[in-house]
């Protein structure tokens, strides 16, 4: 095999004292894993450092770090046999090369020390198995046995090992083969892909939090559908999101069919990540029709309907955070108004767009009124282009209206111009139903469009709706 030398990679000079720091222990030490492969992808040098030690990781790190400036902490992992150091604004992991095998039902290795073979051949993927020597003799070699270096340019996702045995021993890499082809476009070999069709049921005792990493990491990708193909394909998908696999299909009853909204939700994600590097708006995309397997319906006389899907849907965004174990704060309430409201910009688009419509819209979604747009823009799927160009006029009319009405009325974050407290001064009331009837009369009047959102405006008109109630002002003071 002919010597391939990439001392680029590897110019920063931490990379040098590792290997002369390997040199006095005798060992020999590699960079490994993702940085070789973004190098080799020109993804930029990562921060992130994977160092494999023919020997004590933790020990290399620990005489590393104490010939650096500053003399950074190292975190020791012992029951992993790993050690990290942070070190400007690098992360660098070491690891004692390792044979590894797993048992069964269990993600608990059995380690016992290796070659550096042994440790590329345990590794998920042929392109994340390359490595660069450190040491002194070789500064700069790359490793390669597997040839990761053609699998990168061929776009091929291959395991090192027979696919069945690397995916039996760690299953996330089942969901890390379909992330990678995502995220870089590549293909999955076949025999890997069968792999994964075999083995998807051992998904299952993976942790929830590493299934989720991969997932954000698929939703953010270029082309999100790839992963989620990749998913549906190899049935890994009906295992984490049943409720997308939910969707999929196309009924016919008596000549009326409807869309397949599986396929649907895809082309809206890819759509949306064209504008929005917002992971939860993506997420919002993704689920924004999971509420329609559920309302289903066929009506003789008018044909399929889904109602109340996006409200349905909205509550299974909780139950779906929930068994995955993501966090329910803040990104879970963005993602289920986003559902609840999916569809209000599209009823305003079919129509003619009127003022009154568009500040109720502004006043439902305050700060999230851009957010929603994108995300009603991204759900236009249709192939016929007459609807398609009045639906994009539409909702570049809605837009320019959000704005205008806005600048006007500024309904976003809506405060009541006459407070509570002042109503009941006014017409010297206790704390009573008529107070809420008249503030909800004045936020009505507001978002009609019948007065300003202004003090004077509303003030005059709680007294003259007062007196339809047959309220009297104690004062004329104002
Ligand atoms: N690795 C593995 N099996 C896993 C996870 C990781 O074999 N389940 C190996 C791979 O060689 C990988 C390296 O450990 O390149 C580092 O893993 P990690 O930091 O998780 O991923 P990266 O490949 O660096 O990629 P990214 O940063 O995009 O997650």
């Amino acid at each position: 095999m002919t010597q391939e030398f990439h001392k680029k990679a590897i110019q920063h000079p931490i990379f040098r004292l590792v290997g002369e720091t390997s040199e006095e222990l005798g060992i020999d030490s590699y960079v490994i894993g993702g940085f070789v492969r973004d190098y080799f992808l020109n993804r930029g040098t990562p921060k992130d450092i994977d160092i494999v030690a023919i020997g004590s990781g933790i020990e290399l790190a620990k005489k590393v770090a104490s010939k650096l400036k500053g003399k950074p902490q190292v975190s020791v992992f012992k029951n992993f046999g790993t050690a990290m150091i942070k070190y400007e604004d690098l992360e660098l992991e070491f690891v004692g090369a390792r044979k590894e095998s797993y048992q069964r039902n269990s993600r608990k290795p059995i380690v016992e020390d290796g070659t550096l073979q042994d440790d590329q051949d345990r590794r998920d993927f042929t392109i994340n198995a390359m490595a660069l020597a450190l040491n002194t003799s070789n500064f700069g070699q790359l490793l390669d046995p597997f040839n990761g270096r053609k699998d990168l340019s061929q776009k091929i996702i291959r395991t090192p090992l027979d696919p069945k045995i690397t995916y039996s021993d760690d299953p996330l890499r089942m969901m890390r083969a379909v992330r990678f082809a995502s995220q870089l476009n590549f293909e999955i070999e076949v025999k890997s892909l069968q792999a994964i069709s075999e083995n998807k049921d051992r998904i299952k005792i993976v942790s929830k939090e590493r299934i989720v990493d991969e997932l954000h990491k698929i939703l953010m990708s270029e082309k999100p559908s790839i992963g989620f193909k990749l998913m549906h394909q190899t049935g890994l998908l009906p295992i984490i999101l049943p409720e997308l696999t939910a969707l999929q299909g196309i009924e016919e009853v008596e000549g009326q069919r409807h869309k397949d909204n599986f396929w649907h939700t895809l082309e809206v994600v890819d759509n949306i990540s064209e504008n929005t590097n917002n992971l939860w708006l993506r997420w919002a995309a993704l689920l924004h029709d999971i509420g329609k397997a559920p309302t289903k319906r066929f009506h003789k006389k008018i044909g399929w309907t889904f109602h109340a899907h996006e409200f349905v849907g909205s509550k299974m965004v909780y139950k779906l955070f929930k068994r995955l174990r993501m966090p329910l704060n803040d990104k879970m309430k963005f993602v289920q108004k986003m559902v609840l409201m999916s569809s209000r910009p599209i009823v305003l688009s079919e129509d003619f767009v009127t003022d009154s419509a568009v500040r109720r819209l502004v006043f439902d979604a305050g700060d999230n009124v851009e957010d929603l747009m994108t995300l009603c823009e991204a759900d236009i799927t249709t192939k016929n282009p007459r609807k398609q160009r009045k639906y994009k006029n539409n909702f570049k009319i809605v837009r320019q209206k959000i704005i205008e009405v806005e600048e006007k009325d500024h309904v976003r974050n809506f405060q009541p111009p006459v407070s509570g407290e002042e109503i009941m001064k006014t017409f010297n009331l206790k704390p009573s139903r008529e107070i809420g009837i008249l503030k909800e009369a004045i936020k009505e009047a507001i978002l009609e469009g019948e007065i300003p959102n202004e003090y004077q405006a509303a003030f005059d008109f709680m007294l003259q709706k007062g007196k339809e109630m047959n309220l009297n002002p104690v004062s004329n003071e104002k």
